[in-house]
């Protein structure tokens, strides 16, 4: 499909955009552009083009502000020490966006065309990557239904839309250990609901408990299931993993509710490549305080695109807080994972799977 090209007549000032890339903190700064193709129900994908980044207008009756008929993506291109841009394995976005797509009903966009709408966008607003440690543009595909109707159905009109963000920690500052908070009173997802579609309504119904959280010092809430044996899930917006007895890394596996995390499924495969035995399975609450109690728990880390991955220094609950053993960037399962991760993804070291796909 052809891109119409409509550029920016007011692009951002150099000085200015150094001045934010000195210090981009995450998702608060914004490129120049953003990619924009529209679908209509029996047309299909249509009037594909790069604008000016800016407002949307939408009408006040557009099914996303009722219904929330939304999915989104996140991804990140890195600046190489050649100068080029790449980005890391933008095919498994490309399919979770359309598995997000099927289940909120919404349209699925060809691979290609997700794949074509990030390289425009990052080869058009190529000087927004920034070249700091940990630092990447992350990129932020979504889908609004826009058609104007109040009754209950699938939308007739859909937009998809990147736009992007030069990005450092997550979490602030230098990279730390976090704290965070077991929701007791709410949780995440349902079985059959929409655990494992990347929606903005997930997101939306982890903020109260989000909010407690922030009561208690912590910016992520870990989410149990509350049906079952409390079994662990997810954090607000990242996976966890831990390490036990060493060499064992272990996840809770994908059951319908957890998020396909692509640095997730990236960890497991780096995990294995060390040598560590890897389980994706059941863990429970319970198991998990037996494990640190009886000293086979070393490491709690969450990770997840936007935060790469991050150790856990504490989980605080309304009984009292559990704390995990500190942990050696150099040394431990999460730091040896991460430094690679981040290598391979900044070119630093050899991409012997075949994951990075050069942007510009
Ligand atoms: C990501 O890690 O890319 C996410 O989407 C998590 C969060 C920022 C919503």
């Amino acid at each position: 499909m052809e891109f119409a090209q409509h550029l920016t007549q007011n692009p951002t000032a150099p000085a200015r955009r150094a001045e934010i890339l000195s210090d981009p903190g995450f998702g608060q700064y914004f490129t120049d552009h953003t990619v924009v193709i529209d679908w209509t129900e029996g047309t299909g994908w249509h009037d594909a083009r790069i604008e000016p980044y800016g407002p949307i207008a939408l009408d006040p009756a557009a099914s996303v502000l009722h219904y929330g008929q939304e999915i989104f993506e996140g991804l990140k291109a890195y600046r190489f020490a050649d100068g080029s841009v790449q980005t890391f394995r933008p095919e498994k976005n490309a399919a979770r966006l359309n598995t997000s797509a099927r289940r909120l009903a919404l349209p699925e966009l060809p691979e290609e065309l997700f794949l074509e709408a990030i390289k425009l966008l990052v080869a058009t607003d190529a000087d927004w990557v920034p070249d700091g440690d940990g630092e990447s543009l992350y990129l932020r595909p979504f889908m609004i239904s826009t058609e104007a109707f109040l009754g209950v159905r699938p939308a007739k009109q859909v937009s998809f839309r990147v736009i992007a963000s030069p990005a450092g920690n997550y979490f602030g500052g230098e990279l730390h250990a976090v704290p965070i908070w077991l929701s007791e009173k709410y949780a995440r997802a349902g079985h059959g609901g929409t655990g494992e579609a990347k929606c903005g309504g997930n997101y939306a119904a982890s903020l109260a408990a989000q909010l407690e959280a922030e009561e208690h010092g912590c910016s992520q809430v870990l989410f149990l299931d509350p049906t079952d044996d409390y079994a662990v899930e997810e954090l607000g917006g990242m996976n966890v993993f831990f390490v036990i007895d060493g060499d064992t890394l272990v996840t809770p596996a994908l059951n319908g509710d957890i998020l396909h995390g692509v640095t997730r499924d990236s960890v497991l495969s780096f995990a294995a490549d060390l040598g560590l035995t890897v389980q994706e399975r059941r863990i429970t609450f319970a198991e998990w305080k037996q494990l640190l109690s009886e000293g086979r728990l070393n490491e709690v880390f969450a990770c997840g695109t936007a935060a790469v991955i991050t150790p856990v220094s504490e989980l605080r609950t309304a009984d009292g807080n559990l704390t995990f053993p500190d942990t050696d960037q150099a040394t431990s399962v999460w730091g040896r994972i991460r430094q690679h991760l981040l290598d391979v993804q900044t070119g630093a070291a050899e991409d012997t799977k075949g994951w990075m796909r050069r942007l510009a």
